[in-house]
């Protein structure tokens, strides 16, 4: 195991997509949780993006900086800045076009800014000589069948379905290059799927709960039998750092939380918590080439780094979610309809 005085001490963060989900929660999470820390978060506020999701953060921690990965010039300013903060050390690379169904209808934004963005980081990376961490994703290593008794595991072999996990594919590629062949410190951690408070309400469970606060009936895909191996936002905040400051150097690191369930059970569990009928939702269309089943074995970051998922009763996390937004409406609200209709286009 790693060796707490090995540690890699970051002093300023370069975050990218910090306005996101889980690079806000990621944010907040080193704010809470590392007082020394300056953070500067570079985010384009696409849809996706909102600034708000950083409320509470003190002026004092952060630099917010509108605006996008691809630009380099504007990458290259930030990293080479000179002023009495500490010069940034590190990037922790969060930025993406996440969501898959929208890489179904046009895929160029994904192509943009997960590839052509990863590489102007990689390269401002290179020439500072900074650590790099890498957020990817389960989904490059394609899916399992319902049946299988096996796991992704570091060595599975990448076969990403979608247009999405392509790109993210291609950008793990891309970080694994620059390590090889120019050296930089690159680490990579590929998750599984994430719930809590800031998620969209393009993605699964938001789309639930806001859709029951809405009036409006939850939507499944095809039968529901798909399974996502589900960890709290926060524990993958966790794992990041624990990476990022003690993760060998060109490793790749997988996380989840042995959280396996199928859409159905999922939403079943929203519609009894929210006091809901188990049959009030309307089956749609299935996403064109959808994954089956993800399922991570993360024994590798548990016996390497000590770390461990700490939020792992999903029930538990579920109530938590819900409540998050039963209580924020008005952050939700404003993204619902045009979700909504996008949704409907595409009959889902
Ligand atoms: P998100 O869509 O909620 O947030 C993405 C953020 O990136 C937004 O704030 C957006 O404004 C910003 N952004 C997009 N394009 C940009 C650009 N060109 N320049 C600067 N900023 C840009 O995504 P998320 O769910 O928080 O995912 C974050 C990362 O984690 C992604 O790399 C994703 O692939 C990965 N990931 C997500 C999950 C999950 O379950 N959501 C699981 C594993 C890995
Ligand atoms: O596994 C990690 C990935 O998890 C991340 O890389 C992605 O960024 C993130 O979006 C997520 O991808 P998924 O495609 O698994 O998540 P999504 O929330 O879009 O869908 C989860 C499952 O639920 C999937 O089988 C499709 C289904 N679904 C989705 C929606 C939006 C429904 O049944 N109904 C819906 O309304």
């Amino acid at each position: 195991m790693t060796d707490e005085r090995d540690a890699f001490r970051p002093r300023h963060l370069l975050v990218t997509g910090g306005a996101g989900f889980i690079g806000a929660n990621f944010v907040h999470h080193v704010v809470r949780e590392h007082p020394d820390i300056h953070i500067t978060v570079l985010d384009a506020l696409t849809y996706a993006g909102n600034r708000a999701n950083l409320t509470g953060v003190p002026d004092d921690r952060i630099t917010f900086v509108h605006g996008n990965i691809c630009n380099a010039e504007l990458v290259e300013s930030l990293v080479s800045a000179q002023s009495t903060l500490p010069p940034i050390d590190a990037i922790v690379h969060f930025a993406a076009e996440s969501h898959n169904d929208n890489s179904i209808l046009d895929a160029a934004p994904f192509l943009r800014t997960n590839i052509d963005g990863t590489y102007v980081l990689l390269e401002a990376a290179r020439r500072h000589d900074l650590r790099f961490h890498h957020i990817s994703t389960d989904e490059v290593y394609g899916d399992l069948s319902l049946d299988d008794p096996h796991r992704f595991t570091e060595t599975s072999p990448y076969k990403p379905s979608s247009p999405y996990s392509a790109s993210k594919a291609a950008s793990d590629h891309l970080v694994r290059a620059w390590h090889r062949t120019y050296g930089v410190r690159t680490t990579i951690s590929n998750c599984s799927n994430n719930y809590g408070p800031w998620q969209h309400v393009e993605k699964f469970i938001p789309r639930q709960i806001t859709n029951i606060l809405s009036g409006i009936r939850p939507k499944l895909y095809g039968q529901g039998l798909a399974v996502r191996d589900w960890i709290s936002v926060e524990d993958h905040c966790s794992a990041v750092w624990a990476v990022l400051t003690r993760g060998r150097i060109g490793e790749t690191y997988l996380v989840g939380a042995d959280g396996e369930y199928s859409n159905i059970e999922v939403l079943r569990m929203i519609l009894e918590r929210m006091g809901q009928p188990a049959d009030a939702f309307d089956h749609v269309n299935d996403r064109p080439g959808g994954d089956k089943r993800y399922a991570i074995d993360a024994g590798k970051i548990q016996r390497e780094l000590g770390w461990r998922p700490q939020y792992t009763d999903f029930a538990a996390g579920l109530d938590a979610t819900i409540e998050w937004y039963r209580t924020h409406r008005d952050w939700w609200e404003p993204a619902k309809a045009s979700t909504e209709e996008k949704y409907r286009l595409q009959g889902h």
